[in-house]
């Protein structure tokens, strides 16, 4: 075979021309064939490295840039989005193209939590994450809350969804204006902030247009499958739940389950009073992450944590993946024909939901629209901050 004025055997490998022929190949070129092959195979060799980089760029680009930038123009809000599965959503949110408020206590770990975020999503501005503060425990800070978001200028066409996210575990027993605080940061104050930021929701729904295949604002409460350990009575929880234990019979994991039971309920209720006032255009779903590695784990007593940090490190899933069944429940288009139901995703993906796994009074309609009636009068009687508790207390108008 003839090649470049050369001969070669059939069967053998030109390194200049990268075409196999054969290995002794070399042998046969000029000391002159010899410099210029050497000249092309630096040439070919720096060529495939810009090649090489160039796919690589092109790889790592898809990486980074999502599939479905489909998230644009939506707005959210994901309390407690400093860290854990909070944060974890706001980054999932971001990547997609959302807009994002996160409302956290601590501005200062909100805003490393932002920077980070934003540095880790090239396509992303920094417009698309703003830090709003937000204590579940202050009427006060879940008053003013809405007024920051509309001073921000992007919520102006509404909020798409509120992800009502942030939790904790008090250690000890405390309570403020009459509510215990571990049902007060889980429960009550989250439902006082959702009432607040109705008429954003509702602006954003008034927006999408109408009819069947119209958009829908959301509520998205991210409860614990702990629910189901909730010793709170059917009256206390028709009445409001105030918190359970006291000083002297407190224990956090039961506060806990109660207080994410009362929740879990409380969506359901909140559905169907929103159902009847909103016409299907603002839906609540309630949504359990899993057992998800994250410093929940905080509250517990140190050597407690000593022993839960590397387990939880090496057993359960990540706060990326707890978010994901979050993340679902906030924009599927499967979960907007519903409003009212409690979902969660398995450790294979499976997106589905669980009834099975839930209490059977968490289905309890009657039940749950007393615990949400009730609840907003007591969260309007409890003492600090009464100007902004008769607000949450308005029934919402169309
Ligand atoms: N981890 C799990 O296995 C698991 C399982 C089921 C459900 N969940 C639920 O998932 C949600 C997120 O928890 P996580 O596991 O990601 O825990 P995490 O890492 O401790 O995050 C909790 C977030 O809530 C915030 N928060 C606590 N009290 C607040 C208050 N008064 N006002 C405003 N923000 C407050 C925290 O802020 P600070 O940083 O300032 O404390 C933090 O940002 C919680 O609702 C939890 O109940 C978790």
């Amino acid at each position: 075979m003839v090649d470049s004025g050369r001969k070669h055997l059939v069967g053998d490998h030109c390194k200049s021309c990268l075409i196999y022929y054969g290995d002794d190949v070399l042998n046969i070129m000029s000391e002159e064939d010899k410099a210029s092959s050497s000249d092309n195979e630096i040439i070919t060799i720096a060529l495939g490295f810009v090649l090489a980089g160039l796919a690589y760029g092109y790889s790592r680009k898809k990486g980074v840039l999502p599939v479905e930038r489909d998230l644009l123009g939506k707005t959210f809000v994901v309390t407690g989005g400093n860290c854990g599965i909070g944060k974890a959503t706001a980054h999932a949110l971001v990547s997609r193209g959302a807009t994002v408020a996160l409302g956290c206590r601590n501005t200062d770990a909100g805003s490393k939590a932002r920077t980070e975020i934003l540095a880790s999503i090239p396509v992303s501005n920094e417009e698309d994450l703003e830090v709003l503060e937000l204590d579940l425990n202050s009427w006060g800070s879940i008053h003013t809350f809405p007024q920051r978001l509309q001073q921000l200028g992007k919520f102006e066409r509404g909020l798409y969804c509120l992800i009502n996210n942030a939790g904790a575990i008090m250690p000890e027993y405390s309570e403020k204006g009459g509510l215990e605080m571990t049902m007060r940061t889980n429960f009550l104050g989250p439902l006082g902030l959702t009432m607040n930021l109705l008429p954003q929701l509702r602006r954003y729904s008034a927006g999408a247009g109408a009819g069947a295949g119209a958009d829908v604002a959301r509520i998205v409460n991210v409860t614990s499958r702990l629910e189901k350990n909730s010793k709170l009575s059917d009256i206390e929880l028709a009445n409001g739940p105030t918190g359970c234990g006291s000083q002297q019979n407190y224990s956090p994991m039961a506060a806990y389950s109660d207080s994410k039971h009362a929740q879990l309920l409380g969506s359901l209720g909140l559905a169907k009073k929103l159902e009847a006032s909103e016409k299907h255009n603002i839906i609540v779903h309630a949504v359990t992450p899993g057992m998800v590695s994250t410093s929940l784990s905080r509250y517990l007593s140190t050597p407690v944590q000593w022993l839960v940090w590397p387990l939880q490190r090496m057993l359960l899933q990540t706060p990326e993946q707890g978010a994901m069944a979050v993340v679902h429940s906030a924009t599927s288009r499967e979960t907007r024909g519903e409003t009212g139901q409690y979902y969660s995703m398995s450790s294979s993906g499976d997106f589905s939901k669980v009834f099975d796994g839930a209490s059977e009074r968490s289905r309890n309609e009657k039940l749950a629209q007393s615990l949400v009636e009730n609840s907003m009068t007591l969260i309007a009687r409890s003492d600090s901050d009464k100007d902004t508790v008769q607000n949450v207390n308005k029934t919402p108008k169309g």
